[in-house]
């Protein structure tokens, strides 16, 4: 925790998210979750150990949405923002399709974390899509992670399976495995898991390989009290009430409200038929359905279509006109003030949903002192549990919603305690203040768990966030090769710790024998390994290596190994290395001049037979296949742009042909006395330094020509 308190990054990836005027219902991902982070990340900010809070989310430029989602930043109140970082394609897409375009989203965070100059001491993420991005983020900045899974992929699974829905139609339209994989991803680099009930830590996390309860924070989410409180006493008609009264031949009396999104699960046609078939009900209250935002029916997705137009099919079929209220739009202020409606008219708060893990709405009712019926599930029995106000059902039996509703509607001393029992329990078990004591409690156990780690491995967490500058050095010959110097420059480089100093090495050597070659020479572990000619590069984590996955991913570009090695066959004087020096992205040959055709020409042929590769020739004996993506110096410039840092402002040493692409461009080059031939050609290139002495000694030379322990002018 740093001295000014706790800096919280919160993760939510898809939907449109906006503090002002919040377009809940608006589509599937504009739901119940972007009212928990945006709630949570206020009220964090509220607490006095917290200093400052982001939440993280997608950048959305498209002309179909408000212009609110294309601005990086809004704030939510005092100490939390919402900040908008621009990944994957620019217009608003579903969150099934993000799927190949979250790795740019852990590096714009990254980006996010060097402009503000502030590592979290805590990443929490939200649904499988940010836990994917929490859990990379925090790895790589060795921070801990909490996730919040809001719903999950195999509960889902579980369902639409039940339902007769075929495997690959649900992994055609949700992509239901890659959202599992995240799911388990995250849960197994969560410090915790936080989840609002117990139904849902031992009905739906169990089912999970990373199930690990002693992780799990059962704690419920809170309602913003300030918007939802009990009606005044007058009788009141604000202008939503006049919308109702459209539909409604008397509007004043008592509501049964229903409010969730036009979806099969939320039941609301079993709703519609238990209040068409009983005349009772009907002459004690309206119906009134709030079931998101629509302007053309026909124009909505298939689902809400199904449901909305069964919805007018049972209104019709009933002849419930005059009494049902099914109003067209509705703004996000409105919602609170329907609840007091509601409340006002002595109604009732009915949630039939299939099932309800978690049943924000009936603790909104609860907190406007609307009595509730509600489905027999995890979050409702929780709510109904600690309120006390109203009672249990089964979804699909019709008469049991009927009994129910008049129970509650005609007992009228039942009523008013059922009311202000709600109201109670609402303050004291659901209130987001209440919530975020718990949850900082865990958040400080955590972080001295892992400060503790840290010490124990008596190593400092990575540098790379903060560092201002960078020495990149190749290993061989350039940094180790002349003990003297090299313990000089480690020296060097321990004395200006307190410069924002990052250092890594860039070799050809796989990353087990890079690590051997470091510890014989006595060399500390740098804080990143560009390893096998630049396929591959790792983080130094503060108990293991972290291996970077979006740089496979990103270099495995028309990458056809096989067909490299049967051309390569075909020249006489090239011969494979050993086994261990053959990577997923590295082919190595030993190269015999004195036989093989010129390295010019061996390119050439690959090149006709539409092999796409990056040929690297080095020593005057070595030649390495990789794709045309890796090199040394794209795995340079990679983790500059990765991590933010201006090319200006990294070192490169090196000796050899493998080393050239990385000396070349921006970035400051330093050539070692002992290089090899081909790199003579750099000679009187700009920003390359060749230096008169070999080795580390040459590096330090080389640093001190760019003042790199100064202000590092060039
Ligand atoms: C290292 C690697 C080898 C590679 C060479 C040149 O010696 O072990 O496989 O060919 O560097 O990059």
């Amino acid at each position: 925790m740093s001295e000014n308190g706790l800096y919280i990054q919160l993760i939510s990836v898809h939907g449109l998210v906006r503090n002002q005027d919040m377009e809940l219902g608006r589509d599937a991902d504009t739901g119940g979750q972007i009212k928990y982070v945006i709630e949570l990340a206020k009220a964090l900010a509220e607490h006095p150990d917290v200093d400052r809070v982001d939440l993280l989310t997608r950048q959305v430029i498209d002309s179909k949405v408000s212009d609110d989602y294309a601005q990086p930043e809004e704030e939510i109140g005092p100490g939390a923002k919402i900040i908008r970082l621009p990944f994957g394609p620019k217009r608003y897409l579903r969150k099934e399709v993000l799927w190949p375009y979250l790795d740019s989203f852990v590096d714009q965070a990254l980006k996010h974390i060097r402009k503000i100059d502030r590592v979290p001491d805590l990443v929490h993420s939200h649904y499988a899509d940010a836990g994917y991005v929490g859990a990379k983020i925090a790895n790589l900045l060795e921070v801990p992670l909490a996730h919040t899974g809001h719903s999950l992929g195999r509960d889902k699974l579980r369902r639409l399976l039940d339902r007769g829905i075929k495997q690959e139609s649900i992994e055609h339209e949700y992509r239901i495995s890659t959202r599992i994989d995240a799911e388990e991803y995250a849960l197994d680099n969560a410090e915790f898991v936080v989840a609002s009930t117990q139904q849902e830590v031992n009905d739906q996390y169990s089912y999970y390989d990373n199930y690990n309860p002693d992780r799990m924070l059962v704690i419920p989410p809170g309602v913003d009290l300030e918007r939802f409180y009990p009606p005044k006493s007058r009788w009141f008609t604000p202008p939503i009430f006049e919308e109702l009264s459209r539909f409604l031949k008397q509007p004043r009396k008592s509501i049964i409200l229903a409010m969730s999104r036009p979806d099969h699960r939320k039941n609301i046609a079993s709703l519609v038929h238990a209040y068409g078939k009983n005349i009772a009900l009907q002459e004690t209250a309206n119906l009134v359905i709030i079931a998101g935002n629509r302007d053309d029916i026909q124009a909505m997705e298939k689902g809400p279509q199904e449901v909305l137009n069964e919805l007018l099919y049972l209104i019709d079929k009933y002849d419930l006109y005059g009494k049902v209220a099914y109003p067209k739009h509705h703004q996000a202020d409105d919602v609170p003030v329907i609840y007091r409606l509601a409340a006002k008219s002595k109604g009732v708060f009915i949630n039939p949903a299939l099932t309800e893990p978690f049943g924000l709405t009936l603790i909104e009712a609860a907190a406007s002192g609307l009595p509730v019926v509600a489905t027999e599930d995890g979050g409702p029995r929780d709510i109904i549990g600690h309120c006390n106000n109203g009672i249990l059902i089964n979804p699909l039996d019709i008469e049991a919603i009927q009994l129910a509703l008049l129970d509650v509607l005609q007992d009228r001393t039942a009523w008013q305690k059922r009311s202000k029992s709600g109201i109670k329990g609402a303050h004291r078990y659901f209130s987001w203040s209440g919530h975020v004591k718990t949850y900082l409690k865990q958040v400080k156990k955590v972080l001295r768990k892992s400060s503790t780690k840290r010490k124990i491995a008596r190593r400092r967490t990575t540098r790379l966030p903060m560092s201002d500058r960078i020495l990149v050095c190749d290993v061989d010959n350039t940094l180790v090769g002349d003990a003297e110097s090299l313990e000089e420059l480690m020296r060097c480089l321990q004395e200006s710790q307190e410069k924002r100093i990052g250092y890594g090495i860039a070799t050809g050597r796989y990353i087990e024998s890079t690590i051997k070659t470091l510890e014989k020479w006595h060399v500390p572990m740098p804080d990143f390994f560009i390893t096998s000619v630049g396929s591959e590069i790792y983080y130094n984590g503060s108990s293991r290596l972290i291996a970077d996955t979006s740089w496979g991913r990103h270099i495995d570009h028309r990458w056809d190994p096989d067909a490299a090695r049967n051309l390569m066959q075909t020249f006489k004087g090239v011969k494979l290395q050993s086994k261990e020096e053959q990577r997923t992205f590295k082919i190595s040959y030993f190269y015999d001049p004195k036989v093989a055709p010129p390295v010019a020409d061996i390119r050439k042929e690959l090149r006709q037979n539409n092999i796409h590769v990056n040929v690297v020739f080095s020593h005057g004996m070595y030649l390495d296949i990789l794709p045309m993506r890796a090199s040394k110096g794209l795995a340079v410039r990679y983790l500059a742009s990765k991590w933010g840092f201006h090319p200006e402002r990294i070192v490169v040493a090196g000796d050899a042909g493998s080393d050239e692409d990385m000396l070349s461009g921006e970035t400051l080059g330093i050539v070692v006395a002992n290089h090899s031939a081909e790199l003579n050609k750099l000679k009187g290139r700009e920003r390359i330094y060749f230096a008169s002495q070999e080795c580390a000694a040459g590096i330090l030379e080389g640093m001190a020509h760019y003042n790199f322990f100064g202000s590092m002018k060039v």
